[in-house]
């Protein structure tokens, strides 16, 4: 027994903000932001009306009619974010709540895997599926970065990278023999946990970090009131950091790595792929990668230069965006691949 994507859908937020648009808050430029990155113009949600959840809901509502179900029949929710509504509980019901469908207490289950999470989540749906524990699994990637983002000149290296957007996969058993997912990989590096993070708050509170003199250190008399820390506000310790020219150089050998090894299992060439279907990540990764394994133009989908870096909802948003646009058609071999932060990598073979 196999599984298969049977519904796909994807909300992208109202707001476009555009390069220019971020040059009033930052020192930078539409040419420096494009050159290195590819990107264009983002999506920005609507502050204190969406969330990450609310988003992830109107992809999924979306998603499900296209699978021909009821919100009724999933029987188990995974939603992947690395920016929640809640530091707990996760999105996962929160989604449920927002669809309506508490009275089913059906699982809700969140990933956080980054920019991976999608695929971590599908290889885990896979397996739920083809041990027959589920039969209609709603896969949600949905993030809210602009929440969270640092929009002084100081965070503009991460800033003018993300984006706000939501995906959802409907997976359910494959009955058609040859079709459906053919194998997920999934991988990870924890040595490189600290170059792509947003470290704070979190329970380490500063101990054996390099940035822990910005810390106040709690004595017996005042348990936990490190959790947040003027220190942290001081030192913009609250907004995600990246060590750029380390994740793409990670990144470049990882995604190539990762998709051979999809190809190597599954025991097909290179050559019958379809529709490759990256993290949009970085523009110039995916130009990398497309020329390393020699695909053309066509072969390739990449929309980071209008959404920017979506990160776990990256990969839903494009492949329904291709399933739309026809570039993902019945019988085609389609191949998912992502790298992110922890480092975590993955991949996803599937026949359509
Ligand atoms: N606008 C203008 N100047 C900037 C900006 C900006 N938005 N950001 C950084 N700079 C400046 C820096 O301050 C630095 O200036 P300096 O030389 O005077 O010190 C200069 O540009 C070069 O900075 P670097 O950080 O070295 O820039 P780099 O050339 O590495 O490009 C980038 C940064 C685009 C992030 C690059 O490292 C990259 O593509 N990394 C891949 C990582 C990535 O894409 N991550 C996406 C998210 S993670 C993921 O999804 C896997």
């Amino acid at each position: 027994m196999k599984s298969k994507i049977a519904g796909l859908g994807k909300y992208l937020p109202s707001i476009t903000m555009t390069n220019d648009d971020l040059t009033k808050f930052m020192d930078t430029s539409d040419e420096w932001i494009q050159e290195r990155t590819g990107i264009k113009e983002r999506r920005y949600a609507i502050k204190h009306k969406e969330t990450t959840s609310t988003l992830g809901a109107k992809a999924a509502e979306i998603a499900i009619e296209r699978a021909g179900i009821t919100k009724e029949d999933v029987d188990f929710i995974i939603f992947a974010t690395l920016s929640p509504d809640y530091y707990f509980p996760g999105s996962g019901v929160l989604l449920q709540r927002e669809l309506g469908i508490c009275d089913t207490t059906i699982g809700a289950l969140d990933i956080r895997n980054q920019c991976s999470g999608f695929i971590y989540g599908l290889s885990i749906a896979d397996q739920f599926i083809k041990t027959g524990m589920y039969k209609n699994i709603l896969l949600v990637g949905a993030e809210m970065h602009s929440m969270g983002l640092d929009y002084t000149t100081r965070g503009r290296n991460v800033t003018v990278i993300f984006g706000d957007g939501a995906g959802a996969a409907v997976i359910q058993p494959c009955e058609d023999e040859g079709k459906g997912v053919l194998t997920t990989h999934l991988h990870s590096d924890g040595r490189f946990a600290e170059e792509l993070a947003m470290k704070n708050p979190g329970s380490h509170g500063g101990y054996h970090l390099e940035d822990a003199t910005a810390y106040e250190f709690p004595d017996k008399d005042s348990p936990g009131d490190i959790f947040v820390t003027q220190g942290m506000l001081d030192n913009a310790l609250l907004y995600p950091n990246m060590n750029g020219q380390l994740v793409f150089k990670n990144a470049v050998v990882r995604f190539m790595e990762v998709i051979q090894e999809a190809f190597q299992t599954a025991q097909l060439p290179l050559s019958e792929l379809d529709m490759f279907i990256p993290h949009q990540a970085n523009l110039r990764i995916s130009q990398f990668v497309q020329k390393k394994i020699g695909l053309t133009d066509d072969q390739v989908y990449n929309n980071i230069q209008r959404y920017g870096n979506t990160t776990a909802a990256s990969i839903p948003i494009a492949l329904t965006e291709a399933w739309e646009e026809g570039k993902v058609k019945d019988g085609d071999l389609v191949c998912l691949a992502a790298f992110g932060s922890g480092f975590t990598w993955g991949s996803a073979l599937i026949r359509w």
